[in-house]
């Protein structure tokens, strides 16, 4: 159980970035096994204190286990973005001198076959990261209809062609033949045969079902607007994508805004020239070479950093 290895993307860039001190508070939204949480630990010591959550509790079980030796600096909550601000009211982290959310899935949900995240493995058509919670992505393709189907694979997988992909996927489901993980891997090997593109056929599709089963884009929004609630004017956020529909969600949120974005103004109101974010840099923070050789799963991930203005407006 414990041989679940995850290489933390980004790891001193996000240090840099959120420059943990003796005695901080911080938050990592997305624990996961706790690589990130570890950094943040050793660099706030010997008294800073981090709050680890997580949707999936088997990823806090292994956290737990590894990180015990830091005690009662490290509190474990099981839970989602949405559920955050009132979570960490409850244990004392609000608010905090910087927050890290490192999003996407881990090596732990992706080595499991029982949790259905790839299509390398035979397991069930699952793919939920909080098990118990919300429909399966068996669930899902059960209720789908074409239209919706193309509009998952097109928008969160970027998948090719993703109406006639739908279509074998929804032909498959209706002649009972889509089971497995295995199932729908063979079935997109077929579909998509003849049209390389230098990855799996299966990759995007199961990317785009994982995205809307676990309602990513929907939670990193709601995220994005209590994170200003969550940080000290001064303390910094630091976020991790991997998907440009997300990448752009964190560039917007950390940007000041524009005009057009301020439609409901009355004209009374004084137009606001900060929101609540200084953006560290223009381009969000890439691996270095090295980094994508040793971890190719770096190698799409993008990190943006900000800090909390001390007075928005
Ligand atoms: C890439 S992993 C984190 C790895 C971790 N930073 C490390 O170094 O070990 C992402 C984790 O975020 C969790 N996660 C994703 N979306 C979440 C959400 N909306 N709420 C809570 N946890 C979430 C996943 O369950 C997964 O364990």
């Amino acid at each position: 159980m414990s041989a679940a290895v995850h290489t933390s993307v980004l790891l001193q860039e996000v240090i840099d970035g959120l420059q943990p001190k003796a005695g901080g508070v911080y938050i990592d939204a997305t624990c996961g096994l706790g690589g990130h949480t570890r950094a943040l630990l050793e660099h706030s010591g010997p008294d800073g204190r981090v709050l680890g959550v997580d949707r999936d509790p088997e990823a806090l079980r292994e956290a737990r286990t590894r990180l015990a030796e830091f005690g009662d600096r490290l509190t474990l909550v099981e839970g989602d973005f949405s559920a955050l601000k009132e979570q960490a009211a409850q244990t004392g982290h609000l608010p905090a001198d910087g927050v890290l959310a490192d999003l996407g899935v881990s090596s732990l949900q992706l080595d499991r076959p029982e949790r259905g995240f790839s299509f390398q493995r035979k397991g069930p058509l699952d793919m939920r990261m909080g098990p118990g919670v919300g429909p399966t992505a068996a669930e899902l393709l059960a209720s789908v209809d074409e239209l919706e189907l193309t509009r998952i694979l097109a928008e969160y997988g970027e998948v090719d062609r993703p109406k006639q992909v739908a279509r074998a996927i929804l032909g498959a489901r209706d002649a009972g033949k889509l089971v497995s993980t295995q199932d729908l891997a063979a079935l997109l090997e077929r579909t998509i045969r003849g049209r390389p593109t230098g990855i799996h056929p299966a990759t995007r599709t199961f990317q785009a079902l994982r995205i809307a089963v676990n309602r990513e884009l929907a939670e990193l929004e709601a995220l994005l607007a209590l994170l200003p609630e969550l940080v000290r004017p001064g303390g910094r956020a630091a976020i991790i994508s991997f998907h440009s529909l997300e990448d752009r969600l964190v560039k917007r949120a950390f940007e000041d805004p524009k005009p057009a974005q301020q439609p409901h103004r009355l004209p009374v109101e004084p137009e606001r020239k900060f929101g609540p974010w200084r953006s560290l840099q223009k381009k969000p923070v890439v691996a270095e070479e090295a980094e994508v050789e040793a971890n190719p799963r770096s190698r799409s991930a993008k990190l943006r950093i900000a800090e909390r203005r001390e007075a928005i407006g």
